[in-house]
């Protein structure tokens, strides 16, 4: 362990004394978005009641302490990241419009028909999706770099096949994660960042995972291009920052049009603005950049070498410990885990396990992650991802570690464990009328009255997973796209036939929980056809679920009807 005070962190972060359904907030979703300190906060506020001015343009007192202050944390980021140069710093929305802009305007520059594009198979759509839909425009072609698995251990970019493709198709771009946001793996850049030069390949890194973690020095790193979002680094959303050498931005042509980012405009001509202006068209996020610079200076003060180390800590505890509960696979790696542990349960659907974790106040990430490409690659329709930080406890890493052994034990086929200590009734298993797939459902009163008289959302939970249980198991013919709902996010299946003029259905999910909602909406057809958001609001449903759980309903209503 190390000797960093996590208990004084901890004060600065405003949201970490949060109660949420009614036990202390455990937020072990930083890999998604970090909190923010207090210095931040204040910070956003300080300017929109002292200095809100627009940058660069005014003749006024006010817009140049603006200008002077958003300038300053231009420089505050460069420093952060060791960039040679200010000027080399563009605000972006975040990661996202940055790998836009470099694949739009770089892509311009340099991509020709035959070209490719080395990504690898781990990487966030954000470092896939704007190459593929440049190289669409260009002729040119994305190809990814496999995962290899050694010893049954974490998944890594398999080396030998990145320096085969460098070597067979010479690629004119190579765009890798720093560390993978799904797996927590740490990628060997450095060495693949040389590699690629060797072969004449720009490179960009996606650092939306590093930044917040590691000491970053682009120079040290080489690449061409580094991008990174300032809310994974405890500052606002919607702003980021895109490093480029300046001899290539130089050279790239800009890509939004609009004010700021020119230097004449007329109808017959119009030149363009210097770095980093070029790429900067339309008023800026003034006040976010400002709570960038302070999110960064926030980090600046902690002693870095000490929440790195605390941070592996308390991964690699977080990642022994899933590992060790019977019927966790752990994705991830379970040594130098610098916080992200990527995990899936046997038999049993990671949504409901994101979801009862919830009851206890924990805040994990459930599905694909923006990473389709690698769950397909793993062959796992999702998983759940932990992610932790140093604001984080081991107290917390031990709650969750026992939250979680109680959910697979609850979860688990046939099991007969209680949701919680508010004293949730045994799981029943129901008598199926399995003969000719219909549905032997509760009536929808009973239904009604068991979920509006619960005491608790707790008690509702646990009703609706016992509703789970009178859908009889498909056969495997049924569950195919033709009965999947495509709006839903975990898997649903349903489909409507006619019996001597009644309507029955065949209904399957892959998540406990969905099967419970399917089984409610069902039986509840009548009630909930009219308005579905006013029946869930009348189950006391509506404010527990997630919206894309509710847009989920609507496309189960959709299909009933
Ligand atoms: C590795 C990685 N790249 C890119 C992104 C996209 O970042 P943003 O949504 O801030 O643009 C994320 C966000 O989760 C990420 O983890």
């Amino acid at each position: 362990m190390t000797d960093f005070n996590v208990a004084k962190a901890r004060r600065d972060f405003p949201i970490l004394s949060l109660r949420v359904n009614g036990k202390p907030l455990i937020y072990f979703d930083n890999a998604a978005t970090t909190q923010k300190p207090r210095s931040v906060i204040e910070g956003l506020n300080q300017h929109y009641k002292t200095a809100n001015a627009n940058v660069h343009r005014g003749a006024h007192q006010l817009s140049n302490k603006a200008t002077s202050q958003f300038e300053q944390a231009r420089s505050t980021v460069a420093a952060f990241i060791n960039a040679p140069q200010t000027k080399e710093v563009i605000w972006c929305r975040g990661t996202t419009e940055a790998v836009n802009l470099v694949a739009n305007s770089l892509g311009k520059l340099l991509l020709r028909a035959g070209d490719t594009i080395l990504v690898s198979t781990s990487e966030h759509h954000a470092n896939i999706v704007p190459w593929q839909m440049v190289a669409q425009i260009c002729g040119a072609r994305v190809i990814p770099i496999k995962l290899k698995t050694q010893d049954n251990s974490h998944p890594v970019i398999d080396q030998q096949h990145y320096l085969e493709l460098l070597e067979k198709h010479r690629p004119k771009i190579v765009a890798l994660g720093h560390i993978s946001n799904a797996l927590g793996v740490i990628n060997p850049i450095v060495q693949m960042i040389a590699q690629a030069e060797a072969q004449g390949a720009v490179t960009l890194i996606d650092g939306a995972q590093s930044a917040a973690h590691l000491p970053i020095d682009v120079q040290a790193l080489g690449c061409d291009f580094f991008c990174f979002s300032a809310h994974k680094c405890y500052g606002p959303t919607g702003i980021g920052a895109l490093w480029g050498k300046a001899e290539l931005l130089e050279k790239m042509p800009p890509w939004q049009g609009g004010g700021e980012m020119i230097s004449k405009v007329s109808f017959e001509e119009t030149s363009f603005n210097e770095l980093p202006f070029k790429f900067e068209a339309g008023t800026p996020a003034i006040a976010d950049v400002l709570g960038f610079a302070a999110a960064i200076n926030y980090l600046n003060q902690l002693d870095r070498t000490q929440t790195l180390k605390y941070e592996q800590h308390l991964g690699e505890q977080l990642a022994i410990g899933c590992a060790k509960i019977s019927g966790v696979k752990v994705h991830s790696p379970l040594q130098g885990n610098l916080g992200i542990v990527s995990f899936s349960v046997v038999d049993i659907h990671h949504q409901d396990i994101a979801v009862l974790l919830d009851q206890s106040g924990i805040a994990v990430r459930s599905g694909h992650h923006c990473a389709m490409p690698l769950m397909q690659a793993l062959e796992l329709p999702g998983t759940l991802r932990a992610s932790v930080c140093f604001y984080n406890t081991q107290s917390e890493v031990d709650y969750f570690l026992e939250s979680l052994q109680h959910c697979v034990e609850l979860l688990k086929p046939n099991s007969s464990a209680d949701l919680c200590e508010d004293g949730i009734e045994t799981i029943l298993e129901k008598e199926l009328d399995r003969s000719v797939g219909q549905l032997t459902l509760p009536p929808s009163q009973e239904i009604i009255s068991q979920l509006t008289q619960a005491s608790s959302w707790q008690k509702r939970f646990s009703y609706l997973l016992q509703l789970a249980s009178f859908l009889p198991e498909p056969s495997p013919l049924f569950l195919n796209d033709k009965h999947k709902l495509q709006e839903c996010e975990s898997g649903v299946w349903l489909q409507a036939y006619l019996i001597d003029d009644t309507v029955h259905y065949h209904a399957w999910s892959d998540a406990r929980i969905m099967r419970g909602l399917l089984v409610m909406l069902i039986s509840c057809k009548e009630q909930a056809q009219a308005d579905s958001k006013g029946f869930l609001e009348s189950v006391k449903l509506a404010q527990y679920l997630s919206s894309s759980r509710t847009n989920g309903v609507d496309a189960i209503m959709k299909a009933l009807s």
